[in-house]
C-alpha cells in the first residue's frame, strides 16, 4: 500500500488535497471508506480527542484495519488535534497511522519542544507513523457557530517561524493559521492564499501543508489553497451537520422504530454526499 506521505507528496506535485474526514463511530468510517472507496480516492479518517475517547483507540484501529481490508484502499487513522503530548504518544501506542500533535495554544517554545518529542517517540516506535504539527492559533470549534469570530493577525503564522518549526521539529505535515477556523463561521472565510504562499516556499517539499477547518469555505478559495500548496484539508462540522440532520429526519419520519441501525439510513446518505463533493472539489477523485 502506498504511504500516506508519498500520497501526500504526489497531491502536491499532481495538483490535488487529500481529503481528512472526521468520525466517531462505525458507521461514519463505512460511509468515508464507502465514497472514498467508489471515487478511488485513498481515506483519511480523523478522529479528535473527544471522537477518540468516545469509539475506543483500539476500536478505532481495528475498524480502521477492517475497513482497509473491507474496501481494498488505502485507509488511514489521524489522531486528530491531540492537544498534549500524551495523548499523541497513546494513540501512536494504539497503532494510529498518524498523530496530529497541537500545542498551538501554547508558547512556541513549548509547541516546538512537545512537538519534537512526539516526533521522536513516533520514530523510534514505528518508522511508519507520520506527525503532523501545528504552528498560528485557529479559533473555533467543529459546531455551527453562533457568533462572530475574529481572526486577529497575530493569530497567523509567520512563514520564518514556520521554516524554523519544521526543521527543528521534523514533523512530516505542518498545519498553518491563514485566515482558517473551525465550525462554519457565520460571515465568509477569507483564506490568506498569499501566506499559504509564503509558508510553502520556506518549508522543505517534503513536508505536506494541511488546511484544517475546510467545512463552509466557499469552493473559489479551497481551489486556490490547493494550487497555493496545500496537500490535505480537514473536514469536520459540514459531516457532522449533515449526519445529525439525516438522523433527525429519520426520526421524526419513523417514530415507531426501534432497530437503531435501520435509523441511520438518511444520516449516512446525506453524509456520503457531503464527503463527495468534498472529495470533487479537492481533485481527489480517480487517484488510486
Ligand atoms: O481537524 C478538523 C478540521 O479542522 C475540521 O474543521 O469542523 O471546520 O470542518 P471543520
Ligand atoms: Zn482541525
Amino acid at each position: 500500500m502506498e504511504s500516506l506521505s508519498d500520497i501526500l507528496k504526489r497531491a502536491r506535485t499532481e495538483g490535488w488535497a487529500v481529503g481528512h474526514f472526521n468520525a466517531s463511530n462505525l458507521e461514519q468510517m463505512r460511509v468515508i471508506c464507502r465514497v472514498c472507496r467508489d471515487l478511488k480516492s485513498p481515506a483519511m479518517i480523523g478522529t479528535s480527542e473527544g471522537e477518540r475517547d468516545h469509539m475506543g483507540l483500539a476500536e478505532a484501529v481495528a475498524l480502521r484495519s477492517a475497513l482497509r481490508h473491507e474496501f481494498g484502499i488505502p485507509v488511514f487513522l489521524n489522531a486528530d488535534h491531540s492537544k498534549s503530548v500524551e495523548t499523541a504518544k497513546a494513540a501512536v501506542d494504539a497503532g494510529y497511522d498518524s498523530v496530529h500533535i497541537d500545542l498551538s495554544a501554547k508558547p512556541f517554545a513549548e509547541n516546538l519542544a512537545g512537538t519534537k518529542e512526539v516526533v521522536i517517540y513516533a520514530r523510534a516506535k514505528n518508522a511508519g507513523v507520520v506527525v503532523e504539527g501545528e504552528l498560528g492559533y485557529l479559533r473555533g470549534e467543529s459546531k455551527l457557530q453562533k457568533e462572530k469570530i475574529e481572526i486577529k493577525p497575530e493569530d497567523l503564522t509567520d512563514p520564518d517561524q514556520a521554516e524554523h518549526f519544521v526543521a527543528e521539529t521534523g514533523v512530516d505535515r505542518l498545519a498553518p493559521a491563514v485566515g482558517n477556523s473551525h465550525g462554519i463561521a457565520l460571515d465568509e472565510p477569507a483564506l490568506d492564499i498569499e501566506r499559504i504562499r509564503a509558508v510553502r516556499a520556506r518549508v522543505p517539499e517534503s513536508v505536506a501543508l494541511v488546511l484544517h477547518g475546510g467545512s463552509g469555505i466557499p469552493e473559489d478559495q479551497i481551489k486556490a489553497a490547493i494550487a497555493a500548496g496545500i496537500a490535505n484539508i480537514h473536514v469536520n462540522t459540514e459531516l457532522r451537520v449533515a449526519f445529525v440532520r439525516g438522523l433527525r429526519q429519520d426520526l421524526s419520519e419513523h417514530p415507531d422504530e426501534t432497530t437503531p441501525y435501520k435509523l441511520y439510513r438518511e444520516a449516512e446518505q446525506t453524509m456520503a454526499k457531503v464527503i463527495e463533493e468534498k472529495l470533487k472539489l479537492f481533485g481527489a477523485m480517480d487517484r488510486i
